[in-house]
Protein backbone atom coordinates (compact mmCIF):
# COMPACT_ATOMS: atom_id res chain seq x y z
CA UNK A 1 0.00 0.00 0.00
CA UNK A 2 1.46 3.48 -1.20
CA UNK A 3 1.76 6.40 1.50
CA UNK A 4 -0.67 8.14 -0.01
CA UNK A 5 -3.34 5.11 0.92
CA UNK A 6 -2.00 4.77 3.84
CA UNK A 7 -2.17 8.55 5.03
CA UNK A 8 -6.28 8.52 3.62
CA UNK A 9 -6.78 5.27 5.09
CA UNK A 10 -5.92 6.96 8.47
CA UNK A 11 -7.89 9.94 8.45
CA UNK A 12 -10.79 7.63 7.41
CA UNK A 13 -10.21 5.93 10.70
CA UNK A 14 -10.04 8.70 12.91
CA UNK A 15 -13.26 10.24 10.94
CA UNK A 16 -15.10 7.58 12.67
CA UNK A 17 -14.49 8.84 15.17
CA UNK A 18 -16.75 11.93 14.98
CA UNK A 19 -20.36 12.09 16.07
CA UNK A 20 -23.11 14.46 15.19
CA UNK A 21 -23.21 17.36 16.68
CA UNK A 22 -19.86 17.56 17.13
CA UNK A 23 -17.34 20.93 17.00
CA UNK A 24 -14.04 19.39 15.63
CA UNK A 25 -10.56 20.63 15.45
CA UNK A 26 -9.41 20.65 11.93
CA UNK A 27 -5.48 20.45 11.87
CA UNK A 28 -3.37 21.14 8.82
CA UNK A 29 -1.15 19.09 6.28
CA UNK A 30 -1.58 16.26 3.55
CA UNK A 31 -3.38 13.91 6.03
CA UNK A 32 -5.55 16.21 6.91
CA UNK A 33 -6.48 17.06 3.40
CA UNK A 34 -7.95 12.80 3.36
CA UNK A 35 -9.65 14.00 6.10
CA UNK A 36 -11.26 16.85 4.89
CA UNK A 37 -12.65 14.74 1.92
CA UNK A 38 -14.07 12.19 4.07
CA UNK A 39 -16.02 14.66 6.32
CA UNK A 40 -17.18 16.16 2.94
CA UNK A 41 -18.92 12.83 2.11
CA UNK A 42 -20.14 12.72 5.81
CA UNK A 43 -21.89 15.85 5.05
CA UNK A 44 -23.22 14.73 2.50
CA UNK A 45 -25.11 11.78 4.02
CA UNK A 46 -26.72 13.97 6.59
CA UNK A 47 -23.97 14.92 9.30
CA UNK A 48 -23.95 18.35 10.83
CA UNK A 49 -20.99 19.26 13.16
CA UNK A 50 -18.78 22.58 13.18
CA UNK A 51 -14.85 22.63 12.39
CA UNK A 52 -12.62 24.98 13.74
CA UNK A 53 -9.42 24.47 12.01
CA UNK A 54 -5.87 25.52 12.74
CA UNK A 55 -4.72 27.02 9.51
CA UNK A 56 -5.62 29.59 7.12
CA UNK A 57 -4.71 26.85 4.52
CA UNK A 58 -7.27 24.46 6.49
CA UNK A 59 -9.63 26.91 6.56
CA UNK A 60 -9.68 27.47 2.93
CA UNK A 61 -9.75 23.90 2.10
CA UNK A 62 -12.84 23.47 4.55
CA UNK A 63 -14.61 25.82 2.79
CA UNK A 64 -13.88 24.80 -0.60
CA UNK A 65 -15.55 21.18 0.65
CA UNK A 66 -18.49 22.85 1.86
CA UNK A 67 -17.39 22.50 5.72
CA UNK A 68 -18.97 25.15 8.12
CA UNK A 69 -16.27 27.06 10.15
CA UNK A 70 -16.00 28.51 12.92
CA UNK A 71 -13.60 29.92 15.60
CA UNK A 72 -12.49 29.60 19.35
CA UNK A 73 -14.05 32.79 20.14
CA UNK A 74 -17.71 31.29 18.91
CA UNK A 75 -17.18 27.54 20.51
CA UNK A 76 -13.87 27.43 23.28
CA UNK A 77 -14.50 23.35 23.53
CA UNK A 78 -13.84 21.31 21.19
CA UNK A 79 -15.17 17.72 20.87
CA UNK A 80 -12.25 16.31 19.13
CA UNK A 81 -9.52 17.46 17.53
CA UNK A 82 -7.70 15.22 14.51
CA UNK A 83 -4.36 16.22 13.36
CA UNK A 84 -1.76 15.16 10.83
CA UNK A 85 2.09 14.46 12.87
CA UNK A 86 5.78 14.95 11.74
CA UNK A 87 6.86 12.22 13.93
CA UNK A 88 5.49 9.82 16.82
CA UNK A 89 7.76 8.36 19.11
CA UNK A 90 6.73 4.95 21.37
CA UNK A 91 5.45 6.96 24.21
CA UNK A 92 3.27 8.87 21.63
CA UNK A 93 4.85 11.81 21.82
CA UNK A 94 4.56 14.04 19.08
CA UNK A 95 6.66 16.62 16.50
CA UNK A 96 4.38 18.83 14.39
CA UNK A 97 5.11 22.11 12.47
CA UNK A 98 6.00 20.86 9.19
CA UNK A 99 3.70 23.73 8.16
CA UNK A 100 3.98 25.80 10.36
CA UNK A 101 1.11 25.39 11.84
CA UNK A 102 2.24 24.11 15.47
CA UNK A 103 0.89 27.05 17.84
CA UNK A 104 -2.49 26.87 16.24
CA UNK A 105 -2.80 23.33 16.39
CA UNK A 106 -1.27 22.66 20.05
CA UNK A 107 -4.18 25.63 20.90
CA UNK A 108 -6.94 23.36 19.35
CA UNK A 109 -5.73 20.26 20.61
CA UNK A 110 -5.42 21.74 23.92
CA UNK A 111 -9.13 23.01 24.00
CA UNK A 112 -10.22 19.59 22.81
CA UNK A 113 -11.60 16.79 25.34
CA UNK A 114 -10.10 14.27 22.84
CA UNK A 115 -6.72 14.86 20.68
CA UNK A 116 -6.40 12.65 17.70
CA UNK A 117 -2.95 12.10 15.51
CA UNK A 118 -3.36 10.51 12.06
CA UNK A 119 -0.77 9.61 10.31
CA UNK A 120 1.27 6.95 7.71
CA UNK A 121 3.59 4.37 9.54
CA UNK A 122 6.89 6.06 8.13
CA UNK A 123 6.42 9.19 10.86
CA UNK A 124 6.52 6.33 13.89
CA UNK A 125 10.36 6.39 15.28
CA UNK A 126 11.67 4.50 18.57
CA UNK A 127 12.80 8.02 19.97
CA UNK A 128 11.76 11.60 18.20
CA UNK A 129 15.44 12.80 16.67
CA UNK A 130 13.64 15.49 13.97
CA UNK A 131 14.38 19.06 13.93
CA UNK A 132 11.79 20.59 15.96
CA UNK A 133 9.91 23.69 14.59
CA UNK A 134 9.73 26.64 17.14
CA UNK A 135 7.46 29.69 15.85
CA UNK A 136 9.44 32.82 17.11
CA UNK A 137 8.89 36.43 17.31
CA UNK A 138 10.70 38.33 14.37
CA UNK A 139 12.03 40.86 16.73
CA UNK A 140 13.77 38.19 18.79
CA UNK A 141 15.48 35.69 16.55
CA UNK A 142 18.91 36.25 17.59
CA UNK A 143 18.58 36.00 21.26
CA UNK A 144 16.28 32.51 20.64
CA UNK A 145 19.02 31.60 18.66
CA UNK A 146 21.97 31.94 21.12
CA UNK A 147 19.56 30.74 23.87
CA UNK A 148 18.95 27.14 21.93
CA UNK A 149 22.55 26.90 21.11
CA UNK A 150 23.20 26.76 24.71
CA UNK A 151 20.40 24.19 25.20
CA UNK A 152 22.00 22.15 22.64
CA UNK A 153 20.46 22.84 19.56
CA UNK A 154 21.02 23.83 16.21
CA UNK A 155 18.77 26.13 14.90
CA UNK A 156 18.22 27.24 11.34
CA UNK A 157 15.66 29.81 9.84
CA UNK A 158 12.70 28.21 7.76
CA UNK A 159 12.89 29.40 4.18
CA UNK A 160 9.95 29.88 2.19
CA UNK A 161 9.83 28.06 -1.16
CA UNK A 162 8.10 30.66 -3.57
CA UNK A 163 8.78 33.58 -1.97
CA UNK A 164 12.07 35.36 -1.13
CA UNK A 165 13.16 34.93 2.37
CA UNK A 166 12.01 33.41 5.64
CA UNK A 167 8.07 31.42 6.27
CA UNK A 168 6.20 33.59 7.97
CA UNK A 169 3.38 31.79 9.76
CA UNK A 170 -0.05 32.72 9.77
CA UNK A 171 0.23 34.66 13.81
CA UNK A 172 3.15 36.76 11.61
CA UNK A 173 6.34 35.30 12.76
CA UNK A 174 9.34 33.20 12.21
CA UNK A 175 10.09 29.41 12.64
CA UNK A 176 13.31 28.12 13.36
CA UNK A 177 14.14 24.44 12.80
CA UNK A 178 16.07 23.14 15.84
CA UNK A 179 18.12 20.34 15.62
CA UNK A 180 18.74 18.63 18.88
CA UNK A 181 19.62 14.85 17.92
CA UNK A 182 17.79 12.56 19.37
CA UNK A 183 15.26 14.02 22.02
CA UNK A 184 15.55 11.58 25.77
CA UNK A 185 13.13 14.16 27.62
CA UNK A 186 10.73 15.62 24.88
CA UNK A 187 8.55 16.49 27.95
CA UNK A 188 11.30 18.99 29.76
CA UNK A 189 12.75 20.18 25.97
CA UNK A 190 9.21 20.90 25.23
CA UNK A 191 9.34 23.13 28.74
CA UNK A 192 13.22 24.49 28.46
CA UNK A 193 12.23 25.88 24.47
CA UNK A 194 8.93 27.72 25.75
CA UNK A 195 10.61 29.05 28.51
CA UNK A 196 13.25 31.51 26.49
CA UNK A 197 11.29 34.68 25.76
CA UNK A 198 10.35 35.83 22.02
CA UNK A 199 9.37 31.99 21.87
CA UNK A 200 5.83 31.44 20.77
CA UNK A 201 5.56 28.07 20.77
CA UNK A 202 7.67 24.76 19.97
CA UNK A 203 6.49 21.76 18.14
CA UNK A 204 6.70 19.05 20.66
CA UNK A 205 3.37 17.71 21.75
CA UNK A 206 4.46 15.89 24.70
CA UNK A 207 1.72 13.76 26.41
CA UNK A 208 -1.08 15.34 24.79
CA UNK A 209 -2.54 12.63 22.38
CA UNK A 210 -5.50 10.19 23.10
CA UNK A 211 -4.81 8.10 20.09
CA UNK A 212 -3.02 7.76 17.26
CA UNK A 213 -4.36 6.15 13.91
CA UNK A 214 -1.41 5.08 11.94
CA UNK A 215 -2.14 3.79 8.28
CA UNK A 216 0.20 0.64 7.65
CA UNK A 217 0.92 -1.57 4.57
CA UNK A 218 -1.43 -3.84 6.74
CA UNK A 219 -4.21 -1.21 7.32
CA UNK A 220 -4.84 1.10 10.18
CA UNK A 221 -3.31 0.63 13.99
CA UNK A 222 -4.47 2.75 17.00
CA UNK A 223 -2.42 3.44 19.47
CA UNK A 224 -3.00 4.87 22.70
CA UNK A 225 -0.45 6.16 25.35
CA UNK A 226 0.36 3.69 28.37
C1 LIG B 1 1.57 21.30 10.22
C2 LIG B 1 1.70 19.98 10.90
C3 LIG B 1 1.27 18.79 10.13
O1 LIG B 1 0.27 18.15 10.85
C4 LIG B 1 2.45 17.88 9.95
O2 LIG B 1 3.45 18.61 9.26
C5 LIG B 1 2.09 16.62 9.16
O3 LIG B 1 1.76 16.95 7.86
P1 LIG B 1 1.51 15.87 6.73
O4 LIG B 1 0.23 15.19 7.06
O5 LIG B 1 1.46 16.67 5.46
O6 LIG B 1 2.69 14.93 6.74
O7 LIG B 1 2.15 19.85 12.01
O8 LIG B 1 2.10 22.32 11.00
Amino acid sequence: MNIEERKRQAACSAAKLIKDGDVVGLGTGSTVYYLILEISKMLKQGLDIICIPTSIATKLLAIEHGIKVSSLDECSEIDIAIDGADQIDERLNLIKGGGGAHTREKIIASCAKRFVAIADSTKYSKTLNMPIPIEVLPFARAFVEKRLLSLGGKPKIRIAKKKAGPVITDNGNLILDANFGEIENPAELEREINSIPGVIENGIFSGMVNEVHLGTKNGVKILKPG
